[in-house]
């Protein structure tokens, strides 16, 4: 999808649809300023009418746009004028966006960055758009007859700045945006293959696809041979009841000085997690497919990391693993022997997605990265706590965290801070072994994250748990390729 820029006003655009913002209290926006008489008064009565309220989030479309070169006028309500802010203009270009996906509109003009909105320049705006459009028109069609489709395949799309000293930002702004829209899609198609499809084997190929793409990248896929060898018994112990075998998948990214030391990105990729012997209740079963969404956003945020060339040095760890119960499987109170040494009572083996981060976490310690961050649907708990808005913010080192929230913010893909600590830690011990794989039944995420921190020794790390935020579940079921844009940003504050 290419995008581009007008410096052109809505008077004297041509274009099938134009997005033009309202504010609810009829404020003039800088976009309208210039219509005819007529069109401000149709656009008031609209208001006045209550055919669009004009908040965040309302749209209407006008097609009676009299002289105009524009054809349809799409209304986005930005609501008061004196109260807009990156959230409600955020709110408001996405109904655009998903308004104007649904027309037949051939060529499309958002004006709706020439507002002036605290917090946002020229390039996020623009970003913004470019982003939302790619995540409303993924299609999900790998296993399904395409639905019929109406709508233009190829549409011609600009973005209006205000003069020229802003064509430069929101070029800037368009090609991060495509960037990130195209990574979070990638990152969604993996996690909405089934996982008879997207199997541990699947997504190293994918993986190796992946680095193919760059010459900065070099793939390197561990087989269960080579991960015996490292003493990954850990990581081992959850496939041991699948007859798909694992893969731990490393790329590296090369896009500094060979002495720069890596930032690491470390997912959990367990391609269906049934629980093991500790086995899952039905219910939404089908949904732990989505298990390998951390998995899926470090290798979309890599995705992302070529296209964009960013100047850094990337590790991209992602252990790939099937979690099933069988004759063979690893039983409550089995105990395992992790890379790093320490031995773990595995109480429920459906607390597997720490068995295989302690040894990937640890086996990422090698290429002494400066940050660490890994990536996991890992507690049930996360979800219960933030629900579906935040994901689960966990680190050892307040300056990362503090990088990871204002990232999450400036993409709108935020995460909330939630405590770790060494009151935590007894809640592991185990009487058989150095620890066990869980603790009681309260603060589940906390002490997730508890355990993860052992296998870190003293390396600046974050954990993100995405439980509530990988996917949507209901009529919308499906990834949502989050935090592929949270990740993205961090990097490009590298
Ligand atoms: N993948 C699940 C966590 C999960 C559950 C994510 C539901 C999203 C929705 C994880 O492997 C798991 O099963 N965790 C257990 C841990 C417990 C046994 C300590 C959980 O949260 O119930
Ligand atoms: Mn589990
Ligand atoms: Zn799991």
């Amino acid at each position: 999808m290419q995008f581009e820029i007008t410096t052109e006003k809505l008077n004297s655009l041509q274009a099938d649809l134009a997005i033009a913002p309202v504010y609810q209290d009829g404020a003039p926006a800088k976009a309208t300023a210039g219509l005819s008489a007529g069109l401000r008064r149709q656009i008031g009565d609209a208001l006045a009418s209550g055919d669009v309220r004009g908040k965040p989030g309302d749209t209407l479309l006008l097609t009676h746009t009299g002289r105009l070169g524009v054809r349809h006028l799409l209304l986005a309500g930005l609501g008061a004028k004196d109260k807009l802010d990156a959230a409600g203009w955020r709110k408001a270009m996405e109904a655009a966006v998903r308004r104007s996906e649904r027309s037949k509109a051939g060529s499309i003009v958002n004006l709706m960055g020439l507002e002036e909105v605290s917090g946002m320049d020229t390039a996020s705006k623009a970003r913004a758009f470019a982003e939302q459009w790619l995540y409303a028109t993924y299609r999900y069609t790998a296993t399904r007859k395409a639905p019929k489709d109406t709508r233009p395949r190829e549409r011609q799309l600009t973005v209006a700045v205000g003069g020229d000293t802003e064509v430069g930002p929101a070029k800037a702004g368009l090609r991060q945006g495509r960037a990130i829209g195209r990574a979070r899609n990638y990152a969604r198609e993996l996690g909405n293959l089934p996982a008879n499809i997207c199997t541990p084997a699947y997504l190293a190929s994918e993986a190796r696809k992946l680095a193919r793409r760059s010459t900065r990248v070099t793939a390197k896929i561990l087989l269960e041979k080579e991960m015996k060898e490292l003493g990954m018994n850990s990581l081992l112990s959850v496939c041991e009841g699948s007859e798909l075998t694992p893969r731990l998948i490393v790329l590296h990214y090369k896009g500094a000085a060979d002495d720069t030391p890596p930032v690491a990105l470390v997912g959990k990729g367990v391609t269906f997690d049934t629980g093991g012997i500790s086995l899952k209740p039905g219910r939404a079963m089908d949904e732990m497919k989505f298990d390998m969404s951390g998995a899926g956003s470090v290798l979309g945020t890599l995705h992302a990391t070529i296209e964009l060339k960013l100047p850094i040095n990337l590790l991209v760890v992602a252990a790939a693993v099937e979690n099933m119960p069988s004759g063979r499987a690893t039983k409550p109170g089995d105990i395992v022997k992790a890379m790093s040494g320490e031995t773990i009572e595995v109480l429920n083996t459906d607390a597997e997605g720490r068995l295989i981060l302690a040894d990937a976490l640890y086996y990422s310690l090698r290429f002494k990265p400066s940050k660490i961050v890994d990536v996991a649907t890992l507690t049930g708990a996360c979800l219960m706590a933030l629900g579906r808005h935040y994901s689960g913010l966990f680190a050892n080192n307040d300056g990362l965290a503090e990088e990871l929230r204002k990232a999450g913010d400036k993409s709108s893909d935020p995460v909330w801070r939630l405590p770790m600590g060494p009151e935590y830690m007894p809640e592991l011990k185990s009487n058989f072994a150095d620890m066990a794989n869980i603790g009681s039944r309260f603060a589940g995420a906390t002490t997730a994250a508890c355990f993860l921190s052992r296998f870190v020794k003293d390396a600046h790390w974050a954990h993100l748990d995405i439980a509530g935020t990988a996917w949507k579940t209901g009529g919308g079921k499906g990834s949502t390729g989050r935090p592929v844009p949270l990740l993205t940003e961090f990097l490009l504050g590298q």
